[in-house]
């Protein structure tokens, strides 16, 4: 079946269940951040599914404040919301607003990140983040010649327990080659510190992500690169591999590599498939991105809202420890993109329109 006929199917059996008894399910949706594209289509996919599916509902951000992430929970549990629909700006510090809102008998879902430290999480509506971290890795050693190759690796926030899914999907790909010696750390000791080893402890993927973490910001991420490529010799550039935690951060580590002279060429992962780097891609700037279809998880998150509504359980395909329990979750596929699939995988997939591009 055509993926478009897949949306249309679905946006009919979320019409059909909403018209019945469930036309009254009060949804609240938090999400972290307007400064971030990621977070405006995730908007602006739920504003559309929700309109569809004739769902009241209302979507609030916490511009990247944990406070103003709780007194948002707050507002609209005072609103008589049913269900919580919170992707938290820090894991741990949602626990407070989760417990505020199961006190309050409201559910809670986690959306994309997880909520940590609590039992009170319900759900997890989540992709497969592991696969994120697992795709940059594939990509970088699909792009490998030789031994001895210059791997530069960027990670998210580690107060996001995604940056650490990611990092662990990333390392099962690249531990093994870099302990045969095709590539060489550059720019952490930490992992040099660990690099036989091929799990991690949550503590030593701190340390690293700690190490070179781009707090998920751009300028962040700018200063990092700036700083390593400062310090790095001219041996420790010529054809660098760069673990790339997002497409944000990612074009703002490849503009710093660009620029290099010492820098040969440059390989560099991403994830959201944000049309800038889209762009990015087909320019050849960017190597290649994670498409994680946000219609998927908005209609996954929307489903499962109808579903408690319903006093029912959701579909659960896997459980994500949360510190306090194993929070139920039926993660999501995502895709890898570069400039060989681009089109099809972006444009023809109807995700979208060629007129944002130019070149393909
Ligand atoms: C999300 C990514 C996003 C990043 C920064 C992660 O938790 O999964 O899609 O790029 O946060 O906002």
């Amino acid at each position: 079946m055509k993926r478009n006929s897949v949306y249309v199917l679905a946006a009919l059996f979320l019409i059909t269940l909403a018209t019945s008894a469930f036309a009254q399910v009060q949804v609240g949706i938090v999400l972290p951040s307007k400064d971030e594209e990621r977070w405006i289509q995730d908007q602006a996919r739920f504003q559309d599914a929700l309109k569809t599916a004739g769902i009241s509902a209302e979507v609030l951000f916490s511009q990247g404040d944990s406070a103003k992430e709780k007194a948002n929970v707050e507002t609209l549990i005072t609103k008589g919301i049913k269900v919580l629909v919170l992707c938290p700006v820090d894991s741990a510090a949602a626990a407070a607003s989760a417990d505020a809102a199961a006190k309050a008998k409201v559910k809670v879902v986690a959306y994309d990140r997880l909520i940590t430290g609590t039992k009170n999480v319900d759900f997890y509506v989540t992709f497969d983040s592991f696969s994120v971290g697992a795709a940059w890795g594939k990509y970088l050693v699909s792009q490998l010649t030789g031994k001895n190759q210059n791997l530069y690796l960027y990670a998210g926030n580690n107060s996001d327990n995604n940056a650490f899914i990611f990092f662990e999907g990333a390392w099962s790909v690249l531990q093994p080659k870099i302990a045969d010696g095709s590539f060489r750390i550059v720019n952490s000791d930490k992992a040099v510190a660990v690099q036989k080893k091929a799990t991690l402890s949550r503590a030593e993927m701190g340390a690293i992500i700690g190490q070179v973490t781009t707090l998920w910001n751009p300028g962040e991420a700018k200063n990092k690169a700036e700083a390593h490529l400062t310090s790095a010799k001219a041996a420790d550039k010529g054809v660098c591999y760069i673990l790339g935690p997002n497409d944000q951060t990612a074009r703002a580590i490849a503009d710093v590599f660009a620029v290099d002279k010492d820098v040969k060429k440059y390989y560099i992962t991403g994830q959201d498939a944000e049309k800038v780097s889209i762009q990015y891609i087909i320019d050849g700037k960017q190597s290649m991105t994670v498409l994680k279809d946000v219609r998927v998880l908005v209609a996954d998150a929307i489903q499962v809202a109808i579903t408690f509504a319903k006093g029912q359980k959701p579909a659960q395909t896997k459980t994500y420890p949360n510190g306090k329990i194993d929070v139920p979750a039926k993660p999501s596929d995502v895709t890898s993109v570069t400039k060989q699939n681009v089109k099809a995988a972006i444009v023809d997939s109807g995700y979208y329109p060629a007129k944002d591009f130019t070149g393909l």
